[in-house]
């Protein structure tokens, strides 16, 4: 008879199993991590967003590296708000469609096919969460595949 696990037993083996399948580790995540970061920085859409708000980048980095591996390699490390922290900010599809082509970028430079595959389908799914949300606080319902755009003059 199989014995029922629960709990950490359960995810620990959920997290060996996505590392031997993906090749995935700490030492990726932090890789990718930081060479996602490099290149937001240097972005000039993107980059202002993130230098008016983070004056101090270790502890977020930090924070980041905990936040993938609880979303790859389903560790629990990370607990925060990822939704509360983006509600504000003044961004629509364009910034995340930046924000993705980085970080699908990144991960093609630094990751085995696996791996690349597991971290982009991710970020592809919680960018569009998020899109959604920001639209929700402006009154906006987004249909199936549909984009949130703020109006033409740029006002945000
Ligand atoms: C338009 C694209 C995005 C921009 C401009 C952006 C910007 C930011 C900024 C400025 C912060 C710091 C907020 C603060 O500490 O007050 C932040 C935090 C964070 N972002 Fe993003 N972000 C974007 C998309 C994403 C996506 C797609 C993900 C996940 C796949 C993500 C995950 C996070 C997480 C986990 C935090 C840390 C939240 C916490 O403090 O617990 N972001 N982001």
């Amino acid at each position: 008879m199989e014995a029922i696990v629960a709990g950490p037993v359960r995810r620990e083996r959920l997290t060996a199993e996505i590392m031997e399948r993906t090749g995935i580790d700490e030492a990726m995540i932090e890789r990718l991590v930081r060479g996602f970061y490099a290149k937001v920085r240097a972005d000039v859409v993107l980059g202002p967003i993130f230098d008016i708000r983070i004056k101090d980048w270790e502890p977020h980095l930090a924070q980041m590296c905990a936040f993938w591996s609880s979303v790859a390699l389903m560790t629990g490390r990370y607990h925060g708000t990822p939704m509360a922290k983006h509600l504000p900010l003044p961004v629509d599809a364009g910034h995340f469609d930046c924000w993705l082509e980085l970080f699908e970028q990144t991960a093609r430079e630094i990751c085995p096919p696996e791996a690349e595959a597991h971290f982009v389908e991710r970020a592809r799914r919680i960018a569009s969460s998020l899109e959604l949300g920001i639209a929700g606080t402006h009154g906006v319902m987004l249909g199936n595949g549909e984009r949130f755009r703020r109006n033409q003059t740029g006002a945000v």
